[in-house]
């Protein structure tokens, strides 16, 4: 039996390489690289909001079941910030690299649980048709106070897994899949997406 097919609405090269390795195996997975561009909205403050935005907008554009996910870092001494925001932390002008330093700098001085965090992960599957399927996960840890590893991207190397004694830049690429919060939720989805399909209006 052939397996079912998806497009990924993300231009997130690392988010793009995770979504192969969790779900490779079950689906054919088609990057937008490989389609006319879509435009994309605005993001908001809800990751659920956003992962379903990005992935309703690539399949009504391209008319194929797409998935998407919003993700983020929220950190205790921050009040959960950057949260949906991680993406444009510090502003326009950093790199992965410059978020995770001006992270680190916002928390100088802070130690314990101020620097608890944990990484959020809401995928979302849309179809052409109008279905949804959501899912959520979650990984627990705190905020290193130098960078560690150099594998995964955006913030790994200064988050440290609850239970690892390990920064997540410092997991196999399979290790990190096993248990992040995005590991989790496309687990949670692929379940999902097993059983049949109900539709929203
Ligand atoms: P968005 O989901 O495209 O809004 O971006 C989420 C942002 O959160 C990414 O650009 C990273 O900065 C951060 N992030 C999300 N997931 C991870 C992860 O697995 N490792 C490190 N940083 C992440």
């Amino acid at each position: 039996m052939s397996k079912p097919m998806f497009v990924v609405a993300t231009s997130n090269a690392g988010k793009l390489r995770e979504f192969q390795a969790i779900l490779g195996d079950a689906f054919v997975l088609r990057g937008l690289a490989e389609f006319d561009p879509v435009v994309f909205p605005d993001e908001g403050e809800d990751y659920e909001a956003n992962a379903i935005a990005k992935a309703r907008t690539a399949a009504d554009a391209l008319r194929l079941p797409a998935i998407a996910d919003d993700s983020g870092l929220e950190v205790d001494g921050l009040g959960g910030a950057p949260g949906p925001l991680s993406a444009r932390y510090g502003g326009p002008g950093l790199d992965d690299r410059g978020r995770l330093l001006h992270l680190l700098e916002a928390l100088s001085g802070m130690r314990g649980s101020a620097r608890r965090a944990r990484f959020v992960c809401v995928a979302a599957w849309a179809s052409p048709g109008g279905s949804v399927r959501v899912e959520r996960g979650e990984c627990e840890g705190c905020i290193l106070t130098a960078p560690r590893g150099d594998s995964g991207f955006g913030y790994d190397p200064v988050f440290e897994v609850e239970g690892l004694g390990r920064a997540m830049a410092e997991l196999l690429e399979e290790e990190k899949n096993r248990i992040s919060h995005r590991g989790r939720a496309l687990a949670a989805l692929r379940a999902s997406l097993t059983q049949p399909v109900e539709t929203r209006s």
